[in-house]
């Protein structure tokens, strides 16, 4: 006999969305683009790191420096890998006037959200997994700003703890080989020294189990990474350190012991030399 029951109860008609990595950020600096589980991650990582809030507004606090201090020397081509949902001031308006800003980032409602709200002149948004950074740069619509011979500014902020060290290396390694000289790369990214090992243990625990996985460095760890960078002033330091515009800033993020505040730089992208030029050691 045929069951006529409706099938399924009322709690699984609707599936619950998993949380994801822009939208818990999100939630832990305080934005309103997650929906309940992202916000209940967030709220698992604030209970075991209550100053995490601090260091998600402090790492973008850090970008914004950056761009203005790049587009002071110059450079009025950005390239903002995993950009993230939209916080203000966006930071194609921090690199005005006339700066060429595209976005990127895999996820599809992050780039409805930044099509939408950041729409200036040169301003484009791409949907692409950063991963293949060759697709990114080829991308026709990023091409209509971003001109290969320009120097060009690449962002990638918070995102490199979702990638493997290789990964990483890869990508630098493409930006040394299809970027113009005097190209520069911002960058800032989760850390594991000098924070407790047993809540650096469970923060990891609870995002790889809901989230994604998560790979938290050591400054050695990060500093290992930077083949082909060369570091400006002040080298690899904590977010809020980096030229800071209130000195007082410094004595406030490090009297806030246990905050997870992310290290960050700005490094020169050291171009390979084309072949004829000079080899360098690893290319030969
Ligand atoms: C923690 S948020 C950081 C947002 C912003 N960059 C910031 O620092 O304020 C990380 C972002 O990177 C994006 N992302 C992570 N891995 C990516 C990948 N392989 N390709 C493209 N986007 C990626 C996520 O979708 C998310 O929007």
């Amino acid at each position: 006999m045929t069951d006529t029951r409706p099938q399924g109860r009322a709690d699984d008609a609707a599936p619950v969305q998993p949380a994801r990595q822009a939208e818990v950020y999100n939630a832990l600096y305080g934005g309103k683009d997650h929906l309940g589980p992202d916000h209940d991650l967030a709220a698992e990582i604030r209970r075991i790191f209550p100053g995490a809030p601090q260091a998600a507004r402090a790492n973008q606090e850090f970008l914004r420096r950056a761009v203005r201090h790049l587009a002071d020397a110059g450079i009025y081509q950005f390239v903002d890998l995993g950009a993230g949902y939209p916080a203000e001031p966006h930071l194609d308006t921090v690199a005005e006037p006339g700066a060429r800003f595209a976005y990127v980032d895999r996820n599809p409602t992050v780039c409805c959200h930044l099509r939408a709200l950041c729409r200036g002149d040169g301003v484009v948004t791409i949907e692409h997994d950063l991963r293949d950074i060759d697709a990114v740069l080829d991308d026709p619509e990023l091409r209509a700003v971003i001109k290969p011979r320009v120097p060009t500014a690449v962002i990638m902020g918070a995102v490199w703890h979702f990638m493997t060290d290789a990964e990483v290396t890869h990508l630098i390694g493409r930006l040394r080989k299809r970027l113009a000289h005097g190209s520069h790369l911002v960058f800032s990214v989760g850390r594991r020294d000098g924070l407790l090992e047993e809540k650096v243990a469970a923060a990891v625990k609870v995002y790889t189990e809901h989230v994604s996985p998560v790979v938290l460095r050591t400054r050695q760890e990060i500093l290992q990474l930077l083949t082909g960078c060369a570091l400006i002033s002040p080298g690899l330091v904590k977010t809020y350190a980096w030229r800071p515009d209130d000195p007082d800033d410094i004595t406030r993020a490090v009297n806030d012991d246990g905050t997870p505040h992310l290290y960050a730089g700005v490094a020169r992208i050291v171009p390979v030399p084309r072949l004829g030029v000079g080899l360098l050691p690893e290319e030969r």
